[in-house]
């Protein structure tokens, strides 16, 4: 897809502060620090657009991008970071959840998950919601640049012996690696009527 526009619209904290225009949604989720704000840079070829850190849990809102003024990309808030509240991590819990569950532009929910590293126990979580939700969604397996080839291949397996109803994309936000099979899925997504 040619990127014409890209721009942050605005953060929210609670619904009353969610996009009112009506225009689809993809959603980027994953725990924190896993590399949402970067692959969202990365298919945009905008670095410095969506907020990265060293600091996990540096996300604490939902972030709304109005791309080609035509739908928007949304960076949810990482979880299971431990270090943060119990307040906090109660506070994304309702967030997301209240955003998933409720949010009719939603077309497509990317499930970003560490090509490194077996998935956690909330990365599984999340995956059973997504199902349970029949929501349209695919998993992306970041930071593939980190791992050799034949690292990667017995890792994606992995990934998808744990997420077998789920559709797997290796991405590099480094190298770009995944970034047009992403973009077809997304693209697919965004023809598609509600869900
Ligand atoms: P929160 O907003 O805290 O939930 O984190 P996030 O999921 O948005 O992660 P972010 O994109 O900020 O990336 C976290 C760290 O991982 C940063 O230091 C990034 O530079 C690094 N990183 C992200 N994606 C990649 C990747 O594909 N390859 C490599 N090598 N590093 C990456
Ligand atoms: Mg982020």
């Amino acid at each position: 897809m040619k990127i014409t526009s890209a721009e942050f619209v605005k953060s929210a904290f609670n619904k009353s502060h969610w996009t009112t225009d009506g225009l689809p949604e993809i959603a980027f989720l994953g725990r924190s620090n896993v590399g949402k704000s970067s692959l969202i840079n990365s298919l945009l070829g905008r670095k410095g657009l969506a907020r990265t850190s060293n600091t996990p849990g540096r996300t604490q809102s939902i972030n709304f991008f109005l791309i080609n003024e035509s739908f928007y990309f949304v960076d949810l808030p990482g979880y299971g970071y431990a270090k943060v509240s119990k307040q906090t991590r109660s506070d994304w819990g309702k967030m997301a959840e209240e955003y998933l569950a409720k949010r009719d532009e939603l077309r497509l929910s990317i499930q970003l998950v560490d090509s490194r590293h077996k998935p956690t126990e909330l990365d599984l979580q999340l995956n059973e919601w997504l199902k349970f939700y029949a929501k349209n969604h695919i998993i992306a397996a970041t930071k593939a640049d980190k791992l050799s080839n034949n690292r990667l291949s017995k890792n994606l397996r992995q990934t998808e012996e744990a997420f077998p109803e789920s559709k797997v994309i290796a991405y590099s936000s480094v190298t770009g690696k995944g970034k047009d099979a992403l973009w077809q899925e997304i693209a697919e997504a965004l023809k598609k009527e509600k869900i």
